[in-house]
């Protein structure tokens, strides 16, 4: 028997004050998506915004509907919106962040396998990674580089490919 151990890191910042200009500037595009939400039967708004390598700024938030599985997540609808607009043009960051009036976020919210799944094959198309800010209101910020620091079990079989 042998016993593997994975480690995942990531940054914790006390603030968004606390991140550099292009980051900081991105959550509060995160957080300008996030008005656009249609979250009627969660009433949690997650919004999501991606900065590209030309400095395009993606905005993507929840869209959910009456047939619950019908609808769609943030990361998701911004990832899949630069895939059909800006392939060309590289991910090189997404803000996320959430909100809502039923409690109190103290921490960030972190995003579902689905969207995690989504985001490796967006690395893997543009072979670069990508740098994940997490924020919820006044509470702490998380930094993660890159979808092997979120989901270092994730499907990836070779060969549907060859
Ligand atoms: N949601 C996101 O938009 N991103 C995530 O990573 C997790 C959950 C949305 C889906 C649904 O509209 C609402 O939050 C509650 O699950």
């Amino acid at each position: 028997m042998i016993n593997h151990e994975i480690k995942i890191a990531f940054d914790e910042y006390d603030s968004l004050k606390d991140l550099d200009t292009a980051d900081y500037d991105l959550c509060l595009e995160a957080a300008t998506a996030l008005k656009n939400s249609h979250s009627p039967y969660s009433k949690f708004r997650v919004g999501a915004a991606l900065r590209l390598h030309s400095g395009r700024i993606i905005y993507g938030s929840n869209q959910e509907n009456v047939a619950y599985p019908s609808g769609l997540c943030a990361e998701r609808v911004a990832l899949f919106y630069w895939g059909a607009n800006h392939p060309d043009d590289p991910v090189e960051a997404m803000a996320v962040t959430a909100q809502t009036d039923e409690f109190m976020l103290s921490k960030p919210v972190t995003s579902c396998g689905s969207c995690l799944q989504v985001l490796a094959e967006v690395e893997k198309k543009q072979d670069k990674p990508i740098k994940i800010i997490l924020y919820a209101g006044q509470g702490p910020v998380w930094v993660i580089k890159g979808i092997e620091n979120q989901l270092p079990f994730l499907f990836f079989e070779e060969r549907l490919t060859t």
